[in-house]
């Protein structure tokens, strides 16, 4: 099948915050279509004539504008380093219309919603937090957050302010897998599945009448984190099928 073409058009940086060394987010203004949070654009740089795209989930909530995104920099990658280097009122390429099935619309109802990201794959489920439909639809959401070292958390605020704003509904679980740090889990998420260290530390036990589970980020978490929740019985969602796992891997 001929692949589709993207349509592109030009947006403006808008703001661009340097987080760590190499994790930064970027604010577009980009006149794009309507999308839902979860999904995710492509930005693009013309680079020798030529070029070059990638796609990035988009953070804001559908009714927010700027756009803004989250990026980890590979320091040897063709696009992520050179974004890195972007200032206010700098022009890049949008691609004008989002996509992706990584969306509340895809998970079927339940009562618990358990958000498992690695690293920047925290950025479809911001952007969730943010739309704020979600609160309809579950009761309790858990946002499990997994990072090399602390500093790497991002978007502290937005987090404890939904912490302050929904109360016991919404539960934040940091884990950080290269230093020991108090109120974290300290560890790997697919693990913590298989040995009952996340049910413990978030005080809710998964159940296979009205638990979903959303997988972002890391490849190697997203299978592994598959791989635990299928062997306690949970089978993953597809078109036409209702199950409990929905996923997005980043490389
Ligand atoms: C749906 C989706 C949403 C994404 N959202 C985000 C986001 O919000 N934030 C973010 O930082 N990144 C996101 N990514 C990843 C992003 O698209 C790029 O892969 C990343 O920025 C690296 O691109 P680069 O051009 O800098 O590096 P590249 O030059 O493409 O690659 C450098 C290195 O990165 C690794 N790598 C990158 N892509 C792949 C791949 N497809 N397969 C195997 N290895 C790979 C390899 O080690 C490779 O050598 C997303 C990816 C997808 C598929
Ligand atoms: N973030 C992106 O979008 C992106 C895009 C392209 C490439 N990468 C690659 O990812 C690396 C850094 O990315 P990042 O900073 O976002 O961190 P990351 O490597 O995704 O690590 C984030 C967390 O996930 C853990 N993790 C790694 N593999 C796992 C697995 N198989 N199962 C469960 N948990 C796992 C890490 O633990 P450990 O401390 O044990 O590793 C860490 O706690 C770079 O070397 C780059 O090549 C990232």
């Amino acid at each position: 099948m001929a692949e589709t073409k993207p349509i592109w058009t030009e947006g403006t940086v808008a703001g661009i915050t340097h987080r760590t060394q190499n994790l930064f987010s970027l604010q577009i203004d980009a006149d794009v279509a309507p999308f839902a949070a979860g999904q995710y654009t492509s930005l693009a740089l013309d680079v020798d004539g030529e070029r070059i795209a990638q796609p990035y989930s988009i953070l804001s909530a559908p009714q927010n504008r700027p756009l803004e995104f989250f990026f980890y920099t590979q320091p040897d990658g063709q696009l992520s380093a050179r974004l890195s280097q972007l200032k206010t009122g700098d022009r890049l390429w949008v691609q004008r219309k989002p996509e992706g099935s990584f969306t509340l619309q895809q998970v079927p109802a339940g009562k618990a919603l358990w958000l498992l990201a690695t690293g920047t794959g925290v950025a479809p489920f911001l952007s969730m937090l943010r739309e704020g439909s979600l609160w309809q639809r579950f009761e309790q959401v858990h946002l499990v957050y997994a990072v090399r070292h602390w500093d790497d958390i991002a978007y502290n605020e937005l987090i404890m302010a939904t912490r302050e704003h929904f109360g016991e509904r919404f539960s934040f679980i940091p884990f950080v897998s290269r230093e020991k740090r108090e109120g974290c889990v300290h560890g790997h998420i697919p693990a913590s599945i298989s040995n009952g260290t996340l049910e413990r530390v978030a005080g809710h036990p998964f159940s296979l009448d009205d638990s979903q589970f959303m997988l972002c980020g890391n490849p190697g978490m997203v299978q592994d984190a598959l791989a635990a929740l299928e062997q306690r019985g949970f089978t993953r969602s597809s078109e036409g099928r209702h199950g409990h796992i929905t996923l997005e891997a980043y490389w």
